[in-house]
């Protein structure tokens, strides 16, 4: 498909190596890679949306990459950006029936498919929740999160 536009969604909170190999992944798949960061969101958030956009722009860079938040429906958001394939990332079992009833709801809502990718074995037991946690309790959260980001928790929990 020429011209292919990709959006992968998510909370982002924060941006971590997982999110990071599947966005360099997602790259190679479509020409335009949207990075959509929901900004209502039922998990207790640490950065807001703007400042998740701000982290990901600093931390990824590709002139075929957009940064957009976005407040509603995924798929009305796909639709405003034209897309055409939703992007996800599965981690393990759990992950796969969730995913499996977003992208066949999403599916049915707008008719957009959505590519899953699997996340790299060494990633599979990131998420960001946890990330937050260990910053909390001031572990080492290095090999879970660039520096800049490791920077950025300890500046916004201090
Ligand atoms: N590496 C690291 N972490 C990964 C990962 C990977 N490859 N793949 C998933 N994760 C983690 C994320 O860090 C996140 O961790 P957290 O729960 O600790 O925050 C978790 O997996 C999944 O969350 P996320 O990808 O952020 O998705 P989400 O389920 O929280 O949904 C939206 C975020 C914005 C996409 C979703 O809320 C949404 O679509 N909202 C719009 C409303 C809508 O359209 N609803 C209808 C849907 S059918």
């Amino acid at each position: 498909m020429k011209n292919s536009i990709g959006v992968f969604a998510g909370s982002f909170d924060p941006i971590t190596f997982g999110h990071i190999d599947i966005i360099e992944r997602c790259l190679t798949i479509v020409d335009t890679l949207v990075i959509a960061i929901g900004a209502q969101h039922s998990k207790a958030a640490l950065f807001t949306p703007q400042e998740r956009l701000d982290l990901i722009a600093e931390t990824v860079k590709s002139d075929r990459l957009q940064l957009v938040t976005f407040d509603g429906l995924l798929v009305d958001e796909a639709k405003r950006l034209n897309a055409n394939f939703l992007i996800r990332s599965i981690r393990n079992g759990q992950d796969f029936e969730y995913e499996k009833t977003m992208a066949t709801m999403n599916k049915q809502l707008s008719g957009i498919e959505t590519i899953n990718l699997f996340a790299n074995p060494q990633y599979s037991h990131i998420s960001s929740s946890i990330v937050r946690q260990i910053a909390k309790m001031e572990g080492d959260i290095s090999k879970f999160v660039p520096k800049n980001i490791v920077n950025s928790i300890k500046r916004k929990l201090n």
